[in-house]
């Protein structure tokens, strides 16, 4: 006999978005959807319609795009917000709307201003309203471990008479304990599977204490058929339980959890990547099973070990989750076919145009360094083709000075259309001298709000990547990355791609931020 399924909701373009900070353009939406079709999940919560016009265009084109998993669409338990969500669904092959309340007093109090009466009524209508859209409907009642437990077991019975086909127990604010939030999860499990023996139990949990995929993974053993998770954990605050720990951990100790997975482990680490690059969160180097450290030995007792025995300090292997190996594979006589077929190794299937740039870019890497590692080359792809904004403005050269005796100075040339600027500032240090003359060649001027720098990998001559977030004077936010062996080049790349993302999007286009009230959009 088969073992019980966990299914796998992904929530890294909906709850994952709440991150400060991180907003997702359509086609980079679209883009991690497809990896996530190709990394087995079985849902992918695509967002919250009813936010904005935007929000629901992502949802619609998810649906058009990605056939495989069932796509999901988040709605408070309003008429208005199901409807939205109904429609921005239309398209999908499989849909499932995804309505949800609270549950907790002070929620209830000083949020959402109901009673829990006037709250209970609103979840059964919006329940029964979504079912008539789909026949795949999940209910949520946020913040279920400080919420009064008997009035959580009649809501979640409610919504189960009512027709939710999954219900989801969300512990909101990270504030659970695993064996607490076990003993919660199996006394709605019993009451909701004596109503509709076919319900499918959900786990939704965040991070605040640090036992996000603890929480969840208790969840699983007293029967949840189904986990709530974001790549790399992002999401509000601390964030959502980490995707590809909760995947991990339930594979490494199948004999514990008895559990089976749709997943294919080997697309994890690209997924991750993937998310880091678009959201311009950087993964820290000891993150289980995705960091960059989480497979490197660093005592010698260890690495001893390792060598004589793999097993002895691993109990997963890199090639399992599909970390490349740090091998040299070119250099700068490697011509376009030996590219392709590296990339392709690597799960890069690119357009014409987009292996032209690849091919460009990797051309100039490989004047400037010896050795063209996998970790480079997924790095040059990543932020410079697959998340590569449109060229509005160009830069066409710079220069700094800097160093221990010389105010750092730059000076920049940017070209947009046909009218090209030279201008000079000077700065605090050399990238933010650049940084102002870019500003003063462009015509506008953008505020820097985050700034963040890694070496690829580890030799002197690594290749630098740069991520920043900038804000326009409209108040729109974009993150790009840029790479290079010179750090202050790699600085450059990475603000002229985040420049060019935002004077590329639409004019009068609102801020993502302002787009839905405060407090309804964090959700
Ligand atoms: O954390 C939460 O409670 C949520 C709900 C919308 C499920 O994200
Ligand atoms: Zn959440």
């Amino acid at each position: 006999m088969q073992e019980p399924l966990v299914r796998i909701f992904d929530t890294t373009l909906r709850d994952g978005e709440q991150s400060p900070g991180v907003s997702f353009s359509l086609e980079e939406k679209v883009e991690i959807a497809r990896q996530l079709e190709r990394l087995g999940v079985d849902i992918i919560e695509s967002g919250f319609p009813q936010a904005s016009a935007g929000e629901a265009a992502g949802v619609a084109a998810i649906c058009r795009e990605v056939r495989t998993p069932v796509i999901c669409g988040l709605a408070r338990t309003r008429r208005g917000d199901i409807e939205t969500a109904a429609r921005a669904l239309e398209g999908a092959a499989r849909s499932r709307i995804h309505t949800f309340t609270s549950a907790s007093r002070v929620h209830l109090e000083h949020m959402l201003r109901l009673s829990e009466a006037q709250n209970l009524e609103m979840a059964v209508e919006a329940v029964r309203l979504a079912r008539t859209h789909t026949d795949d409907v999940e209910f949520s009642a946020q913040d279920v471990a400080r919420a009064d437990q008997d009035y959580l077991l009649e809501l979640y019975t409610e919504a189960v008479r009512a027709g939710a086909t999954t219900i989801n127990i969300p512990d909101t604010v990270g504030y659970s304990t695993p064996v607490e939030f076990a003993g919660i999860v199996r006394r709605l499990r019993e009451a909701a599977e004596a109503i509709n023996p076919a319900v499918v139990i959900s786990v939704h949990t965040h991070d605040d204490l640090g036992l996000a995929a603890a929480n969840a993974l208790a969840g699983v053993e007293v029967g949840a058929g189904q986990v709530e998770c974001a790549v790399n954990g992002i999401g509000e605050r601390a964030g959502n339980c980490p995707l590809e720990e909760v995947v991990m951990a339930l594979i490494t100790r199948q004999d514990h959890y008895g559990r089976r997975l749709n997943i294919r482990t080997t697309e994890l680490y690209r997924t991750s990547q993937l998310v880091s690059k678009l959201s311009g969160m950087v993964v820290q180097p000891n993150k289980a099973i995705v960091g960059a450290h989480a497979f490197a030995h660093e005592a010698g007792i260890h690495q001893d070990g390792v060598l004589k025995e793999r097993t002895t300090y691993e109990i997963m292997r890199p090639q399992d989750v599909g970390v490349p190996e740090s091998r040299l594979v070119l250099g700068k006589h490697s011509g376009r076919h030996a590219l392709r077929e590296r990339l392709l190794a690597l799960g890069y299937h690119l357009a014409d145009t987009e292996f032209e740039r690849a091919f460009g870019r990797f051309k100039e890497l490989a004047d400037k360094k010896r050795g063209i590692t996998d970790a480079d080359l997924a790095a040059i792809v990543q932020s410079e083709v697959v998340a590569a904004a449109p060229e509005v403005c160009r830069l066409d050269y710079f220069h700094v000075l800097s160093g221990t005796t010389v105010l750092p100075t730059a000076t920049a040339r940017v070209t947009v259309g046909d009218v090209s600027r030279q201008e000079s500032a000077t700065g605090g240090g050399p990238v933010d001298a650049l940084y102002l003359a870019i500003d003063r060649a462009v015509g506008q001027e953008f505020r820097l709000l985050d700034y963040s720098l890694r070496a690829v990998t580890g030799d002197r001559d690594a290749l630098g990547e740069v991520t920043v977030r900038l804000r326009d004077a409209a108040g729109r936010s974009s993150i790009a990355l840029g790479t290079s062996t010179d750090v202050i080049e790699a600085s450059a790349r990475a603000y002229m791609a985040a420049v060019n993302k935002l004077l590329s999007l639409p004019e009068g286009s609102a801020a993502p931020e302002a787009s839905v009230p405060a407090g309804e959009r964090q959700v």
